[in-house]
């Protein structure tokens, strides 16, 4: 169907007609605070195609209730960060007492000893840990940190990864001659010098053993390899044979193993993907969870690579540092997060798991019994809905990343969706809590039920 005739369906279709109607009438207070914040710069990713996003006045457990007073069941978790949903008594508890003694210290507290503590005994790889503010600082730390042990000047990166904002981690993939063994890199933003992209940068294929190949060819330039263990991209959780090859090779080649755990970190595993698989990198990069719901980013690893933050490596020490590096609300929120992901790690993940599980099992079957193009790749409780109905195998296999042929559909399946009180992140990648009860999850399963079937009353797919 061709996009103009979509955009007629759109528009004569009552469904779709009828839900702008509902959105717009009652979120009122949204489009006024939209006209006062032009002047702004604002990093919004609009949730739908409404004339203004929806503006978040607060949140709690697993809910959010937006300016005009609409409360949601939330998949976005703060992008990740919140797995034991909004305004946990346990965190909220820390920061009120951390609030009575200040907040910003510069010189270092305790309370960072103690948090790289529970990050150490959490982590398989981490003999020693840094910190900084964002997963964004905590991969570009670990990759210059990488150069510096190594005196090699290249970092490999996969295709249809997220590594954060800089200008190493923005480098996405095209492909040569429909081929997913030999991605070539393109700049997801303006403004990046092809300097970076040509001497500093390798685009390895992800999920596909070509990449063994590569690396042993480029390994004398190879300082390591960063990867996320389950891409935001395409989750999930069959990854073991692929990082396993990876970590043999990289062995073998003398190049170091970054898993990028700033989604998956406690998100899988109270161990990350690292405990979830039992593969062990030689540098890890951590964020989200970590500070509960405050910015954070870590890098934790082997001692002797890590020794270039400290200088114990002597010449090849790196900088590394930041105004807000350790600060004492990040530190406490968590600490307190980790304690009770620690404390009841037996409970909260296989409950994460199967709330998980479930969602993506019943809207798989149910798009698939009705011939709908969508389904739900997931990593436990994180799952981004994809529509297609071709098989993923990895990202290569992603038709609608910049507008496939169902995107107007999709558009409004997620209009649809926040009509039935869900809200879902615009850039789609999704998140169970463990706030979310059991009724939650399938409040959400039936209200995708009922979006799908609006969509195709309308005529839309
Ligand atoms: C896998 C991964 N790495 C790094 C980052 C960057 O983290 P931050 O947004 O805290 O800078 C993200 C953010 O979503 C991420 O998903």
């Amino acid at each position: 169907m061709d996009a103009a005739r979509v955009e007629e369906l759109i528009l004569e279709g009552k469904n779709s007609q009828e839900i702008r109607k509902k959105l717009k009438g009652r979120t009122q207070k949204s489009y006024e605070i939209k006209n006062k914040g032009k002047k702004v710069a604002q990093e919004v990713i609009s949730t739908v195609k409404l004339p203004h996003p929806i503006y978040i006045d607060s949140a709690s457990g697993g809910t959010m209730t937006d300016v005009d007073g609409n409360t949601y069941i939330d998949t976005t978790m703060g992008f990740g960060p919140i797995i034991l949903g909004h305004n946990h008594e346990a965190i909220k508890d820390a920061l009120n007492a951390q609030m009575e003694k200040g907040w910003l210290f510069g010189l270092p507290a305790d309370q960072q000893f103690e948090l790289g503590e529970l990050l150490t005994e959490a982590s398989p790889c981490a003999e020693e840990v840094i910190f900084a503010n964002t997963g964004t600082e905590a991969t570009m730390y670990a990759m210059r940190a990488a150069r510096a042990f190594s005196g090699k000047s290249k970092i490999g990166v996969f295709d249809s990864a997220y590594h954060g904002g800089h200008d190493y981690a923005l480098l996405f993939a095209t492909y040569e001659e429909g081929t997913n063994s030999k991605p070539n890199g393109m700049y997801a933003s303006a403004g990046i010098s092809n300097v970076i992209k040509d001497e500093t940068l390798m685009l390895l294929p992800y999920r596909n053993e070509a990449a063994y190949d590569m690396i042993r060819k480029n390994k004398d330039d190879l300082a390591a390899i960063i990867l996320e263990g389950s891409q935001n991209s395409n989750p999930r959780l069959n990854n073991k044979d692929f990082l396993q090859g990876l970590r043999d090779v990289c062995t073998e080649c003398d190049v170091l193993l970054i898993l990028d755990e700033v989604v998956t970190g406690f998100r899988v595993d109270y161990g990350g993907i690292q405990g979830y698989y039992g593969i062990k990198a030689d540098l890890a990069t951590y964020g989200k969870i970590l500070g509960g719901g405050f910015p954070i980013g870590a890098v934790a690893g082997r001692e002797d690579i890590m020794a270039v933050f400290s200088g114990k490596g002597g010449e090849r020490r790196i900088f590394h540092g930041g105004t807000f590096n350790g600060n004492p609300f990040s530190m406490v929120a968590g600490i307190a997060a980790l304690s009770y992901l620690k404390e009841h790690k037996d409970t909260v993940y296989p409950s994460l798991m199967e709330k998980g599980n479930r969602l993506a099992n019943e809207i798989n079957d149910f798009c698939e019994k009705n011939d709908y193009p969508a389904q739900i790749l997931n990593a436990g409780s994180k799952f981004h809905m994809k529509f297609q109905r071709e098989p993923i195998n990895s990202g290569f296999d992603i038709k609608n990343y910049y507008g496939g042929k169902h995107k107007q559909a999709e558009n409004e399946f997620y209009l649809h969706l926040l009509g039935q009180d869900v809200i879902v992140p615009g850039v789609r990648l999704s998140f169970i809590c463990d706030a979310h009860t059991d009724d939650d999850v399938s409040k959400i399963i039936d209200s995708m039920k009922y979006s799908f079937n609006a969509v195709r009353e309308d005529g839309l797919f």
